[in-house]
């Protein structure tokens, strides 16, 4: 299944998915998803680029505006959901989407030969932006359980209803789920349940070209990434665990360092290239803490899982859990195998 590149030759993302789905014709139709997705990612990278230039910076409308979960919508991040949502429609091969900036998911009108369901957060770590620090894209397909209805004779509220439970699949049934970060360079991650690779926009060539075949997540890491600051909201046990983790009283008697962006993509990609554990837990305000399971915690775990890493929300697989709504949040922890598993016992630990 391997896909090489010939000799002088790059192995572009386009090139990558041809060849994947020359090999296994199953993959057809995700090549020209991923088509529309890598052509959403670079448009929505040139725009971040520019937003000090072209006045992109800052809040949506005159008097702000709020998504469906309270939060102070940016410019771009409507600006990213209209790019993603229209690249993903014109691809014809989506029955249903549903993205952090819509109240509920969203029929795909244009859809011919509907097969698929894309969740995403269009831009994750809007509130770096007007600061230019790394944002990024988050997504995930689904294979489509029940064609939505769209002819004009349908229910509409039965069609939506066929719609939502669309959406609402465990990681476990994502096909495909990736992200594409905004940083020094601009980087798309992905896997399709078999293995991990990651792409780096080439500016000169306007290609991703493959530049981390089969990422692997080092077995442990020397590095923490929670927002400390709810430290004295967490459960007990977790303080303790970082402390720990602090003084090199942890398993591996290292001391560890904190790194923390705020930008689940940033903190993610870093951790998956070196190592240690990334997470957001929830504490005594927000016990769900603050992710999003459908878009944010299910592709992460997936991917993380997918280059031999683990993904917990402490006391199950982020993988496993069946969402109830679209926009239900997850405590959720993810990084090197050995790191994750020292958590999850030390959250066990009688008190
Ligand atoms: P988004 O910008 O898509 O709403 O996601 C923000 C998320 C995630 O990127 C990050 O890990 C987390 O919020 C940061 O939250 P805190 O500012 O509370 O640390
Ligand atoms: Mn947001
Ligand atoms: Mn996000
Ligand atoms: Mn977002």
């Amino acid at each position: 299944k391997e896909a090489q590149a010939v000799p002088g030759g790059v192995m572009t993302l386009s090139r990558y998915m041809l060849d994947q789905a020359r090999i296994n014709t199953d993959y057809q139709d995700l090549e020209q998803l991923m088509g529309s997705i890598q052509y959403a990612c670079k448009t929505i990278a040139n725009l971040v680029s520019r937003a000090g230039i072209s006045d992109l910076t800052g809040l949506q409308g005159d008097g702000g505006s709020v998504n469906v979960q309270g939060e102070e919508q940016k410019k771009l991040d409507v600006i990213s959901n209209d790019v993603l949502k229209n690249a993903l429609r014109s691809s014809g091969k989506l029955g249903v989407i549903a993205s952090e900036e819509e109240d509920t998911p969203v029929l795909v009108e244009e859809a011919f030969n509907s097969k698929f369901v894309a969740v995403f957060d269009p831009l994750d770590g809007s509130s770096n932006i007007d600061a230019a620090i790394s944002t990024g894209t988050i997504f995930g397909i689904f294979e489509e359980t029940e064609e939505c209805i769209v002819d004009d004779d349908a229910d509409m509220d039965e069609a939506s209803q066929v719609c939502l439970l669309n959406t609402l699949q465990p990681g476990g049934s994502l096909v495909a789920a990736g992200y594409c970060m905004y940083s020094s360079s601009t980087i798309l991650v992905f896997t399709m349940g078999d293995g991990v690779n990651g792409f780096t926009l080439d500016p000169q060539i306007g290609e991703f070209v493959m530049t981390h075949p089969n990422i692997q997540v080092p077995k442990r890491g020397k590095i923490y990434s929670f927002n400390e600051a709810n430290s004295p909201d967490w459960p007990e046990n977790l303080q303790t665990y970082v402390t720990d983790l602090k003084n090199g009283d942890g398993e591996s008697g290292e001391k560890y360092s904190s790194r923390y962006i705020g930008s689940m993509v940033g903190d993610v990609h870093r951790t998956l290239l070196y190592g240690g554990i990334f997470g957001y837990p929830g504490d005594i305000n927000n016990p769900n803490g603050k992710l999003r399971l459908l878009y944010e915690g299910a592709p992460m775990a997936f991917i993380c899982e997918q280059a031999g890493g683990m993904a917990t929300t402490g006391t199950q697989r982020v993988m496993d859990i069946n969402p109830e709504k679209v926009h239900q949040r997850v405590p959720t922890y993810l990084g090197s195998a050995e790191d994750v598993t020292e958590l999850i016992n030390a959250l066990k630990k009688e008190k």
